[in-house]
This record gives structure tokens, sequence and C-alpha cells, in this order.
């Protein structure tokens, strides 16, 4: 089968799974508790993918060029199968990279587990150090603590690890110096997100983002910085080292420094939908389509369709749509994978 690249000639390389629309931690950047509480509306099980389904649809994919498959959600490890998950993409398929971006709170546990299913490597986020921010910053008043347990004993277990930090000014800003400290000591890459206007939930205002520029500029007033170029073509993170070669940082700029133009991005949402951005309002049936019987090629045909018409660069247009008030319809981050 063809390959197929983009309308604005992108190929496709990474695919980004949300294996469950559900989480633990009520983040209010991203599920604030007051819209996901005890009656909202989530997925029934049986809408969920199941490790078959998903396998198969990931063999589609992988037709298509994907190398990267990333499980995300929601948090991914309350399905206890991810293991199982990851066993069949690397085993089955041979995905050559297979990550994980998880909230780190039953990570201690499956950490094992998953290094010996063939996990690759972990993204675990860690808003704050501070346990009360941290606890604010999780929605519920989740220890921190034991997610930092959690970082260790995933390295222990051979995983490397990554950290994601969102930073809201105001709210963990004054932090940041603290935060490069603890994970420099440990030897962990952080990454700094800026607050993105995800969803439609999650009262975002260009005022409580703090650009990636203003967060460079703060920490190489301690410890000087310099730039490395991107580990593959397409990263999301640009990539800082300390000058004193005590590790890296990255900084993950979607407000302020898009990168949508190397995006080689696929989401598949908790429903077996294929959505070709973030930012995206609706996304394809993927799983209905395998659930109505059909085949490996035709689902591979279907995807490379979609694929081949995508011309979405939303990050790149927000500034326009902010400065005429306007917006789109979004779905939220949970449901279509962060
Ligand atoms: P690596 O493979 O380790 O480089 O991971 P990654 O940065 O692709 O994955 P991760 O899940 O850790 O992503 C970190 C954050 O980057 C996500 O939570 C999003 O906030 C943001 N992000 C990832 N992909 C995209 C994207 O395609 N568009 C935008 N706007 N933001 C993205
Ligand atoms: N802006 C930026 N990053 C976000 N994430 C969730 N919501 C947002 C948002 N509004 C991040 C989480 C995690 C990843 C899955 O997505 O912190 O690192
Ligand atoms: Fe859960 Fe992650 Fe969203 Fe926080 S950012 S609510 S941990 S999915
Ligand atoms: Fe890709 Fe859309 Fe993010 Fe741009 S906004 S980088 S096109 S997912």
């Amino acid at each position: 089968m063809d390959i197929p690249a983009d309308q604005l000639n992108r190929p496709l390389r990474d695919l980004r799974i949300s294996v469950t629309d559900r989480c633990n931690f009520r983040c209010p950047y991203c599920m604030p508790k007051e819209v996901f509480g005890a009656d909202h509306a989530f997925l029934k099980d049986p809408q969920l993918m199941t490790l078959g389904e998903l396998t198969r649809i990931v063999r589609a994919f992988r037709a298509l060029g994907v190398e990267k498959v990333r499980l995300t959600g929601g948090e991914p490890l309350l399905r206890a199968d991810v293991p199982e998950l990851v066993s069949a993409l690397k085993k089955e398929l041979g995905v050559p990279d297979i990550a994980l971006t998880t909230n780190g709170w039953l990570l201690e546990k499956m950490a094992p587990a998953l290094r010996a299913a063939g996990l690759d490597r972990v993204n675990v986020s860690v808003d704050s150090l501070d346990e009360e921010t941290a606890g604010r910053m999780n929605g519920l008043g989740f220890k921190v603590e034991r997610v930092l347990r959690a970082i260790d004993a995933a390295s222990a277990a051979g995983l490397p690890v990554k950290i994601n930090c969102v930073v809201q000014r105001g709210v963990n800003d004054g932090e940041l110096l603290a935060l490069c400290a603890y994970f420099r000591s440990r030897g962990h890459t952080l990454r700094f997100i800026e607050f993105m206007d995800v969803g439609t939930t999650n009262h975002w205002t260009p005022e409580r983002v703090v650009p990636a520029r203003e967060i460079v500029v703060r920490i190489a007033a301690k410890w000087p910085l310099e730039p490395v170029g991107p580990a593959y073509r397409g990263e999301v993170a640009a990539r800082y080292r300390y000058s004193d070669g005590r590790g890296e940082i990255g900084l993950i700029s979607s407000v302020t420094e898009p990168f949508c133009k190397d995006c080689h991005r696929a989401r598949l949402s908790a429903d077996g939908k294929f959505f070709t951005c973030l930012f995206a309002s609706q996304g394809r049936d993927v799983l209905g389509r395998l659930r109505a019987g059909a085949s490996d090629k035709e689902l591979a045909q279907f995807l490379s369709a979609i694929w081949s018409g995508r011309t979405d660069r939303y990050s790149d247009e927000r500034a326009e749509l902010l400065a005429r008030h306007e917006s789109r319809p979004k779905v939220e981050m949970s449901y279509i994978g962060g």
C-alpha cells in the first residue's frame, strides 16, 4: 500500500490512543470536577475498544507508516489490560516505539509488568512538588509524593521517564526552579507545557499562559541553557541542555510557538474514532467499521483516505481565530487522547 502524506505533505508517524476517557484525577485544566462529576456521561465499557480491536486498528495504522504508539487517556492505567496491550503491540505488530503518558498514581505497582511487556518509555505528569499546589492541580488532593515514588519505581524497572508539567500563571509558575532542581538531580528530562485551550471546560485564558520563552529565560538565569536539536523530526518539545551537563529540559509551546508544520500525529479516541488534530471537532469512526466487518485492508484504506485529505493546523491558526473572537467546536482531551 502507498504510504500517504497529507495535504501539507506531512507523513503519519505517531499514533496517540486514548484507551479510556476516564481518569482518577480531576485536573482543572483538563477535567474540572464541576463538569466531570459523579453524573458525567463517560463512555460505557462496550463503547471502548477491546484489546483485540485495538490491536487490529493499530495494525491498520502500521500499514500507513506509524512507528510510534503512545497510550494515553484519560488515565490509561485505569485499564488493567494495558500491559497485555503493550505486549501485543510489541510482539505481534513490532511497533518500534511504545510510550505511555500517565498521571503516575497507579504506576508504581504496574511499572515492572509494563516494562516486561515491552513498553519503551513513560511520560509522567508532575505539575508541582508542593503538596498543596499539587493537590489543587489534580483537583482531588492526591499526594505528589506517591507519584514521585512511582517515577523512581519506573526508572528502577528500566523505563526511561520524562516529566510533563503544565504551567499556569499564578498557580505553579513560582516553582519552575524547584522542579528543575529536583528532576535534574534525578536525571529525568522535565518538559514544561504551555496551558492550552483544549476542550471547552478548562477556563482557558491567554493571561494564564506562561510563554515558553519566558520559562527558558527564568531558568537560564539560574542554570545557563543551550538549545539542542530535536531528537526526531516533528518532536513536540523544543529541547535545551543545561550548560553544566546536568541533563536537559523541554518546552512544549503549542500556544506561543506552534509546531503544526511538522505534525505527524494521529489520534484515536477512546471509542475508536480517528482524529487528525488535537483540536478537531469530529472524528471518523474506525471502530464502527471494524465492528461492521471491514477487513484489515479496508481499514487501512479508510485511514489512508482520511490522512491524505488532512489540512489541520489549529495551533498555527489560533492567534487569528482569537483575534477575530471566533472559536470552533472542540472535544475534550481526555476523550481524544492528550
Ligand atoms: P515524546 O514522544 O516523549 O516526545 O512525547 P510527546 O511530547 O509527543 O507526548 P506527551 O504525551 O508527553 O505530550 C506532552 C504534551 O504535549 C501533551 O500533553 C500535549 O499537551 C502536547 N502535545 C502533544 N502532541 C501535541 C499535538 O499534536 N498538538 C498540540 N497542540 N499539543 C500536543
Ligand atoms: N494544556 C496543556 N496540557 C494539558 N494536558 C492536559 N490538559 C492540558 C492543557 N489544557 C497535559 C497533561 C499531560 C498530558 C496528557 O496532557 O498535563 O501531561
Ligand atoms: Fe487526568 Fe491527565 Fe486530564 Fe489530569 S491531565 S485529569 S491526570 S487525563
Ligand atoms: Fe498537530 Fe493539530 Fe497540534 Fe497542530 S494543533 S500540532 S495540527 S495536533
